[in-house]
């Protein structure tokens, strides 16, 4: 066995009404938090409950609603300069992968006071952040254990900053704060959360390491028993909770073994048709785990009864070929759009979407096969 290491998030509270126990992470917060998340969450109440919490332990909060959807560079500047002013001990991101980042980065740079500019990419941080608790609102992204924040920088790239140092010190997993997702949004955020499952499981990436496999494993177990009912009744709330719960391990499995050509094919679709990073996912997921298949079936027909217990007894052709199938037959029995035609995209723009997913090396290089720019355009065809 290679060595690997393996870093997460030192403490994780979860379960149903959770939220209430901020309170007992008061004394690492400290007396003034800055509460960061979107206007949408904060108009649904989602926020209240945190509030509650921390005037229960009399810390004074200061909110910042100004997250948008792929938050551009001035949304970062903005959170810190409002962590600066109010004098911030602590930062608490509330919501979805956006919120979550941002907390992220101005817990950072408020501390720190480092320059966005100089932190792309991996290992760039060499400041610290101030103390920070995240709690997502939906079960997706993982945002809440992962050392990622990405940044959209022009009209189309994003970049990311990726370090230790934005791990937060603990994450809260409440399944009552996910009750109100739509159902699209609960299907796409799932899968982008399965998604980050298979490609941590086939990861090329030299730190692949069995802790984030057995996660994978167990968040697809999780996800895919949970995501149909989560879906026809938002309300159950322990399909909820199991959400979550899956998201987080997913979150924690390519935390630590990165992801790969499903993400960098699924970025330009966002980046440039502001398709939701979920649906963007779930639109070239089972294309590009048709294109891999030839290199990591093997890895494939281990994880098929993972998601699909029903093929826990076929053999391994069959568990490859069912679980190739059962990935394009899942967004159709969520009700999702299949096709990349039916988000608005003409096929005369996929050469260019297939030229910025070459640009996302970052990604491509723990792709199990390797993909070349004509591979990435067939990839879109067949999306299509
Ligand atoms: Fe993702």
């Amino acid at each position: 066995m290679s060595s690997f290491t393996f870093a997460t998030v030192p403490q994780i509270i979860a379960g149903p009404g959770c939220i209430a126990r901020l309170s007992e992470l008061k004394t690492r917060l400290g007396s003034r938090v800055l509460v960061i998340s979107d206007e949408g969450v904060v108009r649904t109440g989602l926020v209240q409950p945190a509030l509650a919490s921390l005037a229960d332990c009399g810390a004074e909060a200061s909110i910042f609603t100004g997250v948008v959807a792929d938050p551009p560079e001035a949304v970062i500047h903005a959170a810190v300069a409002q962590a600066i002013e109010f004098g911030a001990t602590g930062v608490l991101g509330i919501g979805g992968g956006s919120s979550l980042d941002v907390a992220k980065l101005a817990a950072l740079l408020a501390k720190s006071g480092e320059t966005l500019g100089n932190i792309y990419g991996v290992g760039n941080v060499t400041g610290q952040r101030l103390p920070l608790v995240l709690v997502p609102t939906t079960a997706g992204t993982g945002s809440e254990v992962t050392p990622i924040s990405i940044v959209t920088t022009g009209a189309y790239q994003k970049k990311g900053v990726v370090s230790p140092a934005l791990l937060p010190d603990a994450a809260l997993l409440d399944a009552n704060l996910t009750i109100g997702l739509p159902p699209a949004v609960t299907a796409a955020t799932g899968i982008d959360a399965m998604v980050h499952a298979i490609e941590a499981f086939t990861s090329k990436s030299a730190n692949n390491n069995p802790v984030s496999r057995a996660l994978a494993k167990e968040a697809l177990r999780l996800l895919g028993a949970n995501i149909e009912i989560a879906v026809q009744n938002g309300t159950d709330l322990a399909a909820r909770q199991a959400m979550l719960l899956g998201a987080m391990l997913a979150g924690q499995a390519f935390a630590n073994s990165p992801v790969a050509a499903v993400h960098a094919l699924a970025y330009p679709i966002g980046g440039r048709y502001h398709v939701p990073h979920g649906l963007s996912n779930s639109l070239v997921l089972p294309h590009v785990a048709r294109f891999n298949a030839t290199v990591c079936g093997d890895a494939y027909a281990e994880l098929a009864p993972c998601l699909f217990p029903h093929l826990e007894s076929a053999r391994q052709t069959e568990r490859l070929s069912g679980f190739i199938e059962g990935l394009t037959m899942l967004p159709v029995r969520l009700n999702l759009p299949v096709r990349l035609r039916d988000v608005g995209i003409l096929k005369d723009g996929l050469p260019l979407l297939a030229e910025n997913a070459m640009e996302q090396t970052r990604l491509l290089v723990n792709n199990p096969r390797t993909v070349s720019l004509s591979d990435a355009t067939r990839i879109y065809e067949d999306a299509w």
